[in-house]
């Protein structure tokens, strides 16, 4: 079976990387080391964000590996505190400032804020992309009918839906709403924080293709094209987990992952963040 490489973003030119690199390390820092690693490993799309204080170092990683700009596709993201419009606007100033670079390819909403309007931030997260400072626009966290309240209220269209997915939860209604709205799902916390290692079906299978879990994990996301932002903080995780083009998960090995679903599945639930709740 053939997956894509990129997935094309279905309102406007232009693709992202279907594996990318998360850059949010659960404790301790993020060393140029590993950014390092991940770009030479072939990483092309690193995921980044205000809040996680390593714009500064994946910029330097960026310089310091001397990949032409063009090559990279980076994503940043505003955070829910930061949505009133001069807000949004200093936000993503100081991000291009910390990656220096003169523009990011895709610009998120981190997280829905109840006290600040859609109204207000949506019109603002589009004037970025008017102004160039962003090539594509999205959101994270967002549940459908808030995804909806904010295609209506944006003057640009939404490229990405940015939301937790791994085979422990089941998100298949929050999938289906943004492939019917024409946007790119991309799976944040994709190996379920680790919590998917000791899982003894996705064990048997990894074992049975001579593949990690991580590996088998992602391809199964990939095979629904999903795209995935895996971090580690080891070189040889980090090459293991980028070595998934090369194998195809059959039709039985789909359903048996997909029915690891399960009710607390959810890894990153900060309480009270999303107005109206995760469906
Ligand atoms: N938009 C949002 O609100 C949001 C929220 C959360 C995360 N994110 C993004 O998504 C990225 C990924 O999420 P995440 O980092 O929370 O979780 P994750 O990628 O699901 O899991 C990372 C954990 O798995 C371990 N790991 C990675 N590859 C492994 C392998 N091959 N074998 C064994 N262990 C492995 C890592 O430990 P080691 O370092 O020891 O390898 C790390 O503890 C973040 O870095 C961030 O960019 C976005």
């Amino acid at each position: 079976m053939t997956v894509l490489t990129r997935l094309p973003f279905s309102r406007e030119s232009g693709a992202i990387p279907i594996i990318g690199f998360g850059t949010s390390p659960m404790t301790g820092g993020l060393s140029s080391d590993t950014l390092l690693a991940a770009l030479k490993a072939g990483y092309r799309h690193i995921d980044t964000a205000r809040k996680y204080g390593t714009e500064s170092a994946v910029g330097e990683a960026l310089r310091a590996a001397g990949i032409p700009r063009a090559d990279i596709f980076l994503t940043t993201k505003v955070s829910h505190e930061n949505l009133r419009a001069a807000d949004l606007a200093r936000s993503v100033e100081e991000s291009l400032a910390a990656l220096k670079v003169d523009y990011v390819d895709l610009l998120l909403i981190h997280w829905p804020n109840p006290e600040i309007a859609l109204s207000e931030c949506m019109p603002a997260l589009a004037k970025a992309k008017r102004q160039g400072l962003a090539r594509h626009i999205g959101v994270a966290n967002f549940n459908i009918a808030l995804l909806d309240q904010a295609l209506a209220l944006c003057p640009e269209p939404l490229a990405a839906l940015q939301a937790e997915y791994h085979p422990f939860l089941d998100q298949s209604k929050l999938l289906a709403a943004a492939r019917a709205r024409g946007l790119v799902f991309i799976a944040y916390c994709p190996l379920g924080r680790g919590r998917l290692f000791g899982d003894p079906v996705l064990n048997e299978i990894a074992a049975a293709r001579g593949r990690s879990v991580a590996q088998i994990a992602l391809r199964w996301l990939m095979q629904q094209n999903v795209a995935a932002i895996p971090f580690s903080s080891q070189p040889q995780r980090i090459a293991d987990n980028f070595n998934v083009f090369d194998f195809a998960l059959d039709d039985d090995e789909m359903t048996r992952i997909a029915a690891l679903k399960r009710p607390n599945g959810r890894v990153a639930n900060p309480k009270g963040r999303v107005p109206g709740g995760w469906d």
